[in-house]
C-alpha cells in the first residue's frame, strides 16, 4: 500500500491506494462517525458497497444513495434529490459522505458534502483511474446547462481510500481515459514515470502493484501542483495539459463519442507536436504515438471545423480576451503556458486534424 499526505490551507488528509483496503475502511477514517451516507451509481454499487459498507463499525448508520450512472447526474436536479435523501436521513454536521465511485460521483457527493448544513465531512473512495485526479485536489462541483463544472466549490475530502481491486471490473475505454492524464502527469513532472509507461508493452489493470505505483506516481505530481496553488492561480494550470484542445475536440464531437482521457490524449499529442516546434526540445512523440496506437487510444478524428475547435479553444479558462493560451513543454518536467497567436494556432490546428483523419 502507498500513502500520501496531502496538504490544503484548512486541513491536510492521506491519500491511501492499496489492494483490497475496501475490507478495511473504519481504519481509514480520521474519526468514529455514527452517521454515514453513502452515495453510488448502479455499475459500481453492486460489486462494493456492501464490502465498504461490512467495514464499517456495526454501530454506524449507514444510509445508501444509488443513482444512475453518467455525466447527467452532476445536475441541479440530482444534487436536491440527495440534499432531500439526507435530510430524510437525519444527518447532522457530523455525520458523514462517503462518495463510492469515479468522478463523476465524487464531483457530485462532494459538491453535496461541501454545501449540506455548511459542509460536512467527505471521504472519496475512487473507482475509476481517472478519480486518481479527481478525487486529490479538493475541487468539487456540478454543472450548469452553460458548461461544465460551473458550480461547485474547493472542498478537500478528509480521507480518500483508493481500493485498485475494483479497477478490474472497469471498462477498457476508462481505463484508457484514466491512464492519460497519468501519462500527462508523467510529462508535467516525472520524467522516469513517463519512460516507464512508455516502454511499457500494453495498459494492464490486473497487475495491483503496477497500478498502485502508477497511481500513487501521478497522484505525487498532482499533489505537489495543488500544494503549491490550491486555488488554481498559476501552477495548477500545468495540469491542463492537452486539455485546451482536448477539451474542444470533446464538445466539437458531442459529448460521448471520446471519453475525457481519451479526447485529452489527442490533445495531448497537439500540444507536444507545438512544444517540439516552439522549443526544439526532443518530447519522444514517436513512442507517445506508438504508445496510444499500441493501447487503441482512437486516434482518427471525425469532420471537424478547426475554426470551431479555436472559437472553444479561446474560451478555455486559460485564455484570455480571445488569446490562446496553453499549457506547453519546453522539456518534459518544465511546463509553461504559453500564449499561441491566431495564425500560429490555425495553421497547426489545420495541419493536425489533416493528418489525424488519415491516421
Ligand atoms: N474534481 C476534479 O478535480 C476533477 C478532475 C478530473 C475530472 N473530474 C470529473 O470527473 C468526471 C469523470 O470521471 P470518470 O472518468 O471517473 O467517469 P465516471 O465517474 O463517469 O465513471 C465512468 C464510468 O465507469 C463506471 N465505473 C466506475 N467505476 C467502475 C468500476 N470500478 N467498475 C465498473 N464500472 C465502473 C461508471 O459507472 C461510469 O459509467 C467528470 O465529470 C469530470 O468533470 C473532476
Ligand atoms: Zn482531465
Amino acid at each position: 500500500m502507498e500513502q500520501i499526505t496531502v496538504k490544503a490551507s484548512q486541513s491536510s488528509y492521506k491519500v491511501s491506494v492499496g489492494a483490497g483496503i475496501r475490507h478495511k475502511l473504519a481504519a481509514f477514517l480520521p474519526k468514529v462517525y455514527s452517521n454515514i451516507f453513502i452515495v453510488s451509481d448502479t455499475s459500481i454499487a453492486p460489486h462494493y458497497l456492501d464490502d465498504y459498507a461490512a467495514s464499517l463499525l456495526p454501530e454506524a448508520k449507514v444510509t445508501k444513495k444509488i443513482i444512475e450512472p453518467g455525466e447527467a447526474a452532476k445536475s441541479k436536479d440530482m444534487y436536491f434529490d440527495i440534499l432531500d435523501s439526507m435530510f430524510e436521513a437525519q444527518l447532522d454536521r457530523k455525520a458523514l459522505v462517503l462518495a463510492l465511485g469515479g468522478g463523476v460521483i465524487g464531483d457530485l457527493a462532494g459538491f453535496v458534502a461541501s454545501t449540506y448544513m455548511r459542509g460536512i465531512d467527505f471521504v472519496q473512495l475512487p473507482t475509476t483511474i481517472l478519480a486518481h485526479d479527481s478525487s486529490v485536489g479538493g475541487k468539487v462541483a456540478i454543472n450548469h446547462e452553460t458548461g461544465k463544472n460551473l458550480i461547485g466549490s474547493f472542498y478537500p475530502p478528509v480521507a480518500v481510500v483508493y481500493d485498485v481491486d475494483t479497477i478490474t471490473t472497469l471498462p477498457e475505454k476508462e481505463v484508457r481515459s484514466g491512464y492519460a492524464e497519468l501519462i500527462k502527469e508523467a510529462y508535467i513532472g516525472d520524467a522516469a514515470f513517463l519512460d516507464a509507461l512508455l516502454s511499457r508493452k500494453q495498459l494492464d489493470k490486473e497487475n495491483q502493484n503496477q497500478l498502485i505505483q502508477d497511481l500513487s506516481l501521478g497522484i505525487k505530481v498532482k499533489t505537489k501542483i495543488v500544494e503549491a496553488d490550491e486555488k488554481e492561480n498559476d501552477l495548477r494550470k500545468f495540469l491542463n495539459l492537452g486539455h485546451t484542445l482536448g477539451h474542444a475536440i470533446e464538445a466539437e464531437a458531442g459529448y460521448g463519442t471520446f471519453t475525457h482521457g481519451e479526447a485529452v490524449a489527442i490533445g495531448m499529442l497537439f500540444a507536444l507536436e507545438l512544444s517540439e516546434k516552439r522549443f526544439g526540445a526532443d518530447l519522444q512523440l514517436g513512442e507517445f504515438r506508438s504508445w496510444l496506437e499500441r493501447n487503441q487510444y482512437p486516434l482518427q478524428l471525425p469532420d471537424l471545423s478547426a475554426e470551431r475547435l479555436i472559437a472553444r479553444m479561446q474560451m478555455d479558462k486559460k485564455s484570455e480576451n480571445k488569446e490562446v493560451h496553453m499549457v506547453l513543454l519546453q522539456d518534459i518536467g518544465s511546463p509553461v503556458t504559453e500564449k499561441v497567436d491566431h495564425d500560429t494556432l490555425l495553421q497547426a490546428v489545420v495541419s493536425f486534424l489533416e493528418r489525424m483523419r488519415s491516421v
